[in-house]
Order: structure tokens, then C-alpha cells, then sequence
């Protein structure tokens, strides 16, 4: 600087502190750069290296969790790699990541993995793939088949069969992404999240048979802060299940069909129960599902309950149940010895909720005979029944709260 006080010749000094100032500006970069760079410096592991074979056939368990070893003991971010191919994965497999050193764990799928047809293999194991307390997981790509479809036919002749793997578990973690994950045929539920904080699925395709038992497309147990946007889910369950104990949950551009429509439920199966809270649905298409928009509850006692639900922008095409509320769940009339929910429901808003109705009750609010429904909230509901031309009805037992806007079929409340 003192050069530039110097005064010889303002041109010639103005341009040497220029550069100077330049020179300092590219020294900072550079050494902005490298630390950077030292920093989210990122190693590939290849499941192939690790004994890996894409030939449909060769169990590669034991190469992917060397892999995943090798990805969890590195102390840089770590990408494990699967290359095209179709890799049996023959038993149930857990990556556990209580022990790993590294920052952030990416399982890049460009393949198949596909479980055994036999589904004894995996069929009394929980999951057929499990990760457990991971923190920061992204799985990106790649399809997850389980050939569940051996395992359905087994359950609906009424033989005795294993209960079903889900697909794909994962257990008390955090800052989860799925990123255009696609799993079809899974014996049980495709995805499942419980006990997680932070998690967004994206892009993810799910699809089994609208008449295969138990096919839940995402689960979601006592989890907080999940997102889930821009999925399409075909399954012989609910589309996306949402029980006790979940919280600021956000579901958006959700096509759902075939199957049971987005439900919040079965609650209140236990006495003491953690309650659901902050619930979005925006933006969803149901396509001849069972239901639309569901709150369920098992009519027994319970201190469980949903504070905070909104459904809005919704669009149901032919859907038997598209508003429904149901708090008298008792399949078989049994384990319910006074038939009242014990959850309360309240603060639940269903705004621009349109389309048909394949029953002619197309809004059904049939709450607890002891814990009312409150703050309940219809705006622009515009429903029609699609066969016997007569209009759609709602229909409301033990419901308060309040409508607005256009409403068909006219309001209960
Ligand atoms: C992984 O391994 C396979 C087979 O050896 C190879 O074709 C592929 O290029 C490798 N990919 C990466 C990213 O290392
Ligand atoms: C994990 O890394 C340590 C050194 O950082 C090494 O001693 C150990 O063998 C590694 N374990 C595995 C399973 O790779
Ligand atoms: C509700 O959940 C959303 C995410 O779905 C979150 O952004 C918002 O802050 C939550 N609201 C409250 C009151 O916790
Ligand atoms: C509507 O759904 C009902 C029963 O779910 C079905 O029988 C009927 O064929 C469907 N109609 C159309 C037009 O898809």
C-alpha cells in the first residue's frame, strides 16, 4: 500500500495496486480451494471390486456390505457405486452405520437388486434391506425388486405363510435422501421410515399389484420432518401410511392408484400412543384408490391423537372413499370392548379437494362418540358421483367445524 502514496504517476501506481490487490484476491482463492476441496474430497467404492456380480445369480450380500464397511469406515465422503447389472441380494441384509466415520454415505444405483424367489429367504426377517442409524444416507437410482408375488399368492389361498419382508427399513436416522429409488413387488411394505429426523424421497416409483396384501408403499412410524414430493405409488395398500408418532410430515405431487389412498392410521391401537402432527398433503392424484384422504382409528381406548392435517389440491378420479374420516375401525368387531376411539382429531382442513366419486358418499366424517372431531374444515369441495346419476352426500357423525367456498356435496358440518 505504501507504494500508492508514493504519487510518481497516478496511472502507473493505480495499475500496480491493481494487480497487487489482484494477486492477494487469487492467493485467497486458491487456498479457499484447496481446503474445500481437502474437505469434501470423496471416495468411489465399486461393489464389483468388492466380489460384486451383476449376473442375476451370484449372491453379492457379502460384497455389498464389505462395500458398505469399506464407505463407513472412510473418513471422506464416501460413494458406493452399483453398476448396471441384476445383483441377488439372497438374504436379509442391515448396513449399520452407528460406527461410521464418514460424513455422508451416497449408494449410487445405476442396477437391479433383486431377493430370491423363494420367499423364505427373506420372508420372516422384518427387512430384506435394513440400514440403522445412518446419518446423512442418499440412495440414488436404481430399482429394488423383492419377487413378492410368490409370497401374495401364498396369503390370499389362506395357506400359512411367513409375514413378508418390507423392502427397504430404515431405523432411528437422520438427514436421509431416496432419490428416484424405484422398488416394485415387495412382499410387504416397500419403504419404511421409523424413528427417523429429516428424510426427503424424491422421484420415487413404487408399483406391486392393486390386489397384493399388505404392499404399503411408504410407512411411516415416529418420524420428524419428512418430505416426500414427486412419487407415483401402485400397490394393494395404502399408498402412503402415516401412524403414531409422526410429525412435520410434507407429501407433495403424490400420484396414488391402484390401492388405499394416503391414511393417517390405524391410530390408537394402544392406550398410550404417541399423537401425529403437522400433516401437508398438496398437490395429490388419486386414481381408483379405495380411499382418498383417510384419518383411521381403531375404536379403543387411547390417548393418541392428530393435531394439524391439511389436505388441499387434491384431485381424486373415481375414488369409493375420497374425504374419510373413520374413527369406528374394528375389523372382526373384536379387542374393542367399548367401541369408542380414544383419539382426538382436530385442526384437520380439506381445501380444493375435486373430482369423482366412485360411491355416492363421497365425504364421510364419522368421528369418536367420546372425542369428537373439532375444528374440522371443508373449503371448495367439489366432489361428483360418477355412476347412478344421483348427487353425492357427506355424511357426519360426532364432526364440528365449518365450510366455505363450493361445496359438493353439500356440507354436514
Ligand atoms: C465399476 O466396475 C465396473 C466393472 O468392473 C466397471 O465397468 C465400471 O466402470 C466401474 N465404475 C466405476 C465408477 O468405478
Ligand atoms: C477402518 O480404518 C482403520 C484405519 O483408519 C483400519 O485400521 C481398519 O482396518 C479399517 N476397517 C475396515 C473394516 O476397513
Ligand atoms: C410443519 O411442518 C413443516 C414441514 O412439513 C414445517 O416447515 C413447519 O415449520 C412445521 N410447523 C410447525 C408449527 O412446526
Ligand atoms: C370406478 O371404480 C369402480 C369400483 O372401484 C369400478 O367398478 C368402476 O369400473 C370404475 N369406473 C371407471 C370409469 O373407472
Amino acid at each position: 500500500m505504501l507504494v500508492c502514496y508514493m504519487k510518481i504517476c497516478d496511472n502507473y501506481l493505480f495499475v500496480h495496486c491493481f494487480f497487487l490487490f489482484q494477486w492477494l484476491k487469487i492467493v485467497f482463492l486458491v487456498v479457499i480451494a484447496l481446503v474445500s476441496l481437502s474437505t469434501t474430497a470423496k471416495v468411489t467404492y465399486n461393489v464389483t471390486s468388492f466380489g460384486a456380480k451383476g449376473d442375476g445369480n451370484t449372491d453379492s450380500t457379502k460384497a455389498f456390505l464389505s462395500a458398505w464397511a469399506s464407505a463407513c469406515n472412510s473418513t471422506k465422503t464416501a460413494v458406493i457405486y452399483v453398476p448396471a447389472g441384476t445383483y441377488l441380494l439372497a438374504t436379509a441384509v442391515t448396513f449399520a452405520g452407528e460406527r461410521c466415520q464418514s460424513s455422508s454415505i451416497t449408494i449410487r444405483i445405476y442396477g437391479t437388486l433383486v431377493a430370491p424367489f423363494n420367499y423364505d429367504a427373506i420372508g420372516n426377517s422384518g427387512d430384506w434391506i435394513r440400514f440403522h442409524r445412518v446419518n446423512h444416507l442418499t440412495i440414488s437410482g436404481g430399482t429394488l425388486d423383492a419377487r413378492g408375488g410368490s409370497l401374495w399368492s401364498c396369503k390370499t389361498s389362506g395357506n400359512s405363510c411367513p409375514s413378508g419382508a418390507t423392502t427397504l427399513g430404515i431405523y432411528n436416522s437422520k438427514n436421509i435422501v431416496i432419490s428416484g429409488l424405484k422398488s416394485v413387488n415387495s412382499q410387504m411394505f416397500h419403504i419404511l421410515l421409523d424413528a427417523c429426523i429429516n428424510a426427503k424421497l424424491q422421484g420415487v416409483t413404487i408399483s406391486a399389484s392393486g390386489a397384493s396384501p399388505n404392499t404399503d408403499g411408504i410407512h411411516l412410524i415416529s418420524s420428524m420432518g419428512v418430505t416426500i414430493l414427486n412419487s407415483k405409488i401402485a400397490t394393494g395398500d395404502d399408498c402412503i401410511s402415516i401412524g403414531p408418532g409422526n410429525s412435520n410430515l410434507w407429501i407433495e405431487t403424490v400420484a396414488c392408484g391402484p390401492g388405499h389412498g394416503i391414511s393417517i392410521g390405524s391410530l390408537g391401537w394402544d392406550l398410550d400412543e404417541p399423537g401425529v402432527e403437522n400433516i401437508t398433503v398438496t398437490m395429490a392424484t388419486f386414481r381408483g384408490t379405495q380411499n382418498g384422504v383417510r384419518i383411521k382409528t381403531w375404536a379403543r381406548a387411547s390417548n393418541g391423537f392428530v393435531t394439524s392435517a391439511t389436505f388441499q389440491h387434491v384431485t381424486m378420479v373415481n375414488v369409493s372413499n375420497p374425504i374419510i374420516i373413520e374413527q369406528r375401525y374394528c375389523p372382526d368387531k373384536n379387542n374393542c370392548p367399548n367401541q369408542v376411539s380414544g383419539v382426538k382429531i382436530r385442526d384437520v382442513v380439506y381445501e380444493d379437494i375435486h373430482g369423482t366419486s366412485a360411491t355416492q358418499v363421497a365425504v364421510k366424517l364419522d368421528c369418536s362418540q367420546g372425542n369428537p372431531c373439532t375444528g374440522l374444515r371443508l373449503k371448495d369441495v367439489n366432489l361428483n358421483y360418477v355412476r347412478g346419476g344421483k348427487p353425492a352426500v357427506s355424511s357426519c357423525a360426532y364432526a364440528a367445524g365449518t365450510a366455505s367456498g363450493i361445496l359438493h356435496p353439500t356440507s354436514c358440518l
